[in-house]
């Protein structure tokens, strides 16, 4: 992400968050405990939603701008149990079966290989072990939405972080292993443009066996 988009990264998102994000952030990250690994954390969203007992997380954003701005956030909020931490995660050099949770928000839409990216996340997870996740997807085959999308993508990407409008992120999650203990597959409200308002949210958990 360049420095300018990281500059107005938190403005530009305002309104999704009032429009839909909060309310999304709130009622995935309030079970969260234990051992907790955030990928991508961005501009630290996320960090005003875990609960204040009983969580040591593990905050990572590989973006040297973003991870800034995350910097000054954790610093006023004045958490010892949060560590923060520069990873991709095609390739987390991390634990086997480490992690109670792992949260990444609208992450897999810019990551460089989502594949790769859910398989780490499923590897660094224990047996039980839970992915909360919210992700803007490719829109329903052979809607006009996605006819755009797919148009779209290819320019998009070099001014939006590698972001892909068109990913198929809940069948890439079925491939990582995981099942869904919880999916919401929501549009965002008509105020947002329709080439990012198909939406899931939710739970996976990586199997026991
Ligand atoms: C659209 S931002 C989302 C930020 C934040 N999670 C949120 O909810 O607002 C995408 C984030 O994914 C991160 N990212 C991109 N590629 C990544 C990769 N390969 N590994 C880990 N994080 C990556 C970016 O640096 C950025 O912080």
């Amino acid at each position: 992400m360049s420095a300018l988009n990281t500059f107005f990264y938190d403005r530009f998102m305002s309104g999704l968050e009032k429009a839909c994000l909060h309310d999304w952030r709130t009622e995935l990250l309030a079970e969260v405990k234990g051992e907790v690994l955030e990928i991508g954390a961005g501009t630290g969203a996320n960090l005003a939603y875990y609960p204040s007992n009983d969580v040591r997380l593990l905050l990572s954003e590989p973006d040297a701008a973003m991870r800034k701005q995350l910097e000054k956030k954790v610093a006023l909020i004045q958490r010892d149990d949060i560590c923060l931490i520069s990873l991709q995660a095609e390739k987390l050099p991390l634990d086997d079966n480490r992690f109670d949770y792992v949260i990444a928000s609208l992450v897999c839409c810019s990551v460089a290989n989502m594949d790769r990216s859910l398989a780490e996340i499923y590897r660094v997870l224990k047996p039980g072990g839970r992915y909360l996740f919210i992700e803007h997807v490719a829109a329903k085959t052979d809607s006009k939405a996605r006819r755009w999308q797919e148009w779209l993508t290819p320019l998009w990407r070099k001014f939006a972080g590698n972001c892909h409008l068109n990913r198929e992120t809940e069948n890439a999650m079925l491939r990582a292993g995981f099942e869904f203990v919880k999916i919401q597959r929501d549009a965002m409200p008509d105020s947002v443009p329709a080439i990012v308002r198909s939406s899931i949210h939710g739970i996976a958990v990586k199997p026991l066996n």
